[in-house]
């Protein structure tokens, strides 16, 4: 058999990810190289330079039964072992099953000062198809499907008083869409003021996707955890996580460990995700975890993660970023669906590989045989130094640059 991913040289990783997912010479080259400063320029302003994270492959994820290499970008240790563990465990049982709806963004207009508010309301809900047609003529790409309308009261001590917010529903398909929602949005706040006669104010879109949702399962073997007693315990896990806000946003972290370093990895809005997350996660008034964990009727351990997922494969960043292109064609994704659910599934894993390891040891030991190799670093190593003192005062169990430093002299010596 051959060597395991981990096992290969950055130089093996990479001819084999070129096979993999049929990378040009070009792409595999560029493929986790800092992006040009050139473009950094463009990105942003007042650029001055390039803050570059590592990036890593996690394997084993079987989704909707297709194989596919999951990259993610992340500065954390044990994240992508992690969740190539806990995906290798789900693929034992047919991997992750996921299903995403269509890509329906919500854009909000907010109208002040009106004096008949309900009649102002029914009166756009009437001429939705001419503020449709108004935000369609702006997008050939992306349609408006729908308008809603809502009215909100000020809940804070302002006392503003009651607005209306018109929401533009739109099937932004294959994009995150956040610049057609907001053109949009602008587009029709002229028509949306005449109507009502009051006063537009924002034209932006929410970032709390609730109508673009992914959902992700899988079954983790009983035997594969540790048996009984292991899954017993992560459901224990899981009640704190449930039941405690304190304890179900660290909970959550470890989620979005998973799904922001894919996010990140292909060049999506990680922070409109976390936003959006987290909303969902307080849905019902109380922050609980995005995750559920059950027992099966075979004793198996079984997990679902939902939530709202705007993420693009085309336009945005993932278009002009050469490492978050090539990303996406090493994960395979031919959808903004297929992209949320890969996602999603990073996110169970991460979970699952998360509240096992606290479940059990904790995660500290295999934490600090990471960081231990930072920290030899920290104290000078270079080369083969760096495992060797690494092992050494992991080992010692004293992972510090002092204790680093005499290991060293004495290896030096
Ligand atoms: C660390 O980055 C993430 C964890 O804290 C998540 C968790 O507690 O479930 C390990």
């Amino acid at each position: 058999m051959g060597k395991k991913f981990y096992e290969m040289t950055r130089e093996e990783r990479l001819a084999f990810v070129r096979e993999q997912a049929g990378l040009s010479g070009e792409e595999a080259a560029s493929f986790g190289q800092p992006l040009a400063y050139e473009s950094a320029g463009r990105m942003v302003e007042n650029a001055v330079g390039i803050m570059s994270l590592p990036l890593g492959i996690a394997t084993n994820f079987l989704i909707n039964g297709v194989e596919r290499l999951v990259p993610m970008a992340i500065e954390e240790p044990s994240v992508i072992a992690a969740a190539s563990k806990a995906a290798k465990i789900a693929k034992a049982k047919g991997g992750f099953t996921a299903t995403a709806g269509r890509s329906l963004m919500i854009g909000q207009v907010q109208v002040v000062r009106l004096s008949k508010i309900d009649a102002a309301r029914r009166k756009v809900l009437a001429k939705k198809k001419e503020l449709l047609a108004i935000a369609n003529s702006k997008s050939k790409s992306v349609s408006a499907v729908d308008v809603q309308a809502r009215v909100v009261k000020d809940a804070s001590r302002n006392r503003m008083g009651k607005m209306l917010v018109v929401e533009l529903v739109i099937d932004t398909k294959d994009a995150m869409g956040a610049n057609a929602v907001n053109t949009m949005c602008e587009a029709i706040a002229p028509k949306v003021e005449e109507m009502t006669g009051g006063s537009v104010v924002l034209k932006i879109l929410s970032n709390y996707a609730t109508m673009r949702m992914v959902k992700c399962s899988a079954v983790f073997d009983r035997e594969e955890l540790g048996g009984k007693e292991m899954v017993e315990r992560i459901l224990y896990a899981h009640a704190l996580a449930h039941s405690d806000p304190y304890r179900a946003v660290t909970h959550n972290k470890g989620v979005m460990n998973g799904v922001d370093a894919v996010a990140l990895a292909t060049g999506q809005d990680f922070r409109a995700i976390e936003a959006g997350a987290h909303a969902y996660a307080a849905r019902d008034g109380t922050y609980r975890s995005l995750t559920k964990w059950w027992r099966t009727k075979t004793g198996d351990l079984a997990g679902e993660i939902e939530l709202p997922l705007a993420v693009g494969i085309v336009g945005g960043v993932a278009n002009v970023h050469p490492t978050a292109k090539t990303a996406l064609k090493v994960l395979g994704v031919k959808s903004a669906q297929e992209l949320a659910m890969a996602i999603a599934a990073a996110g169970l894993a991460q979970n699952l590989a998360a509240i096992r390891a606290l479940a059990s040891e904790g995660i500290q030991k295999g934490h600090m045989r990471l960081h231990a190799r930072n920290i030899a670093v920290m104290a000078g190593a270079r080369g083969g130094e760096v495992e060797r003192v690494a092992d050494r005062i992991a080992d010692d169990g004293q992972v510090n640059v002092e204790r680093a430093k005499e290991v060293l002299s004495s290896i030096r010596k």
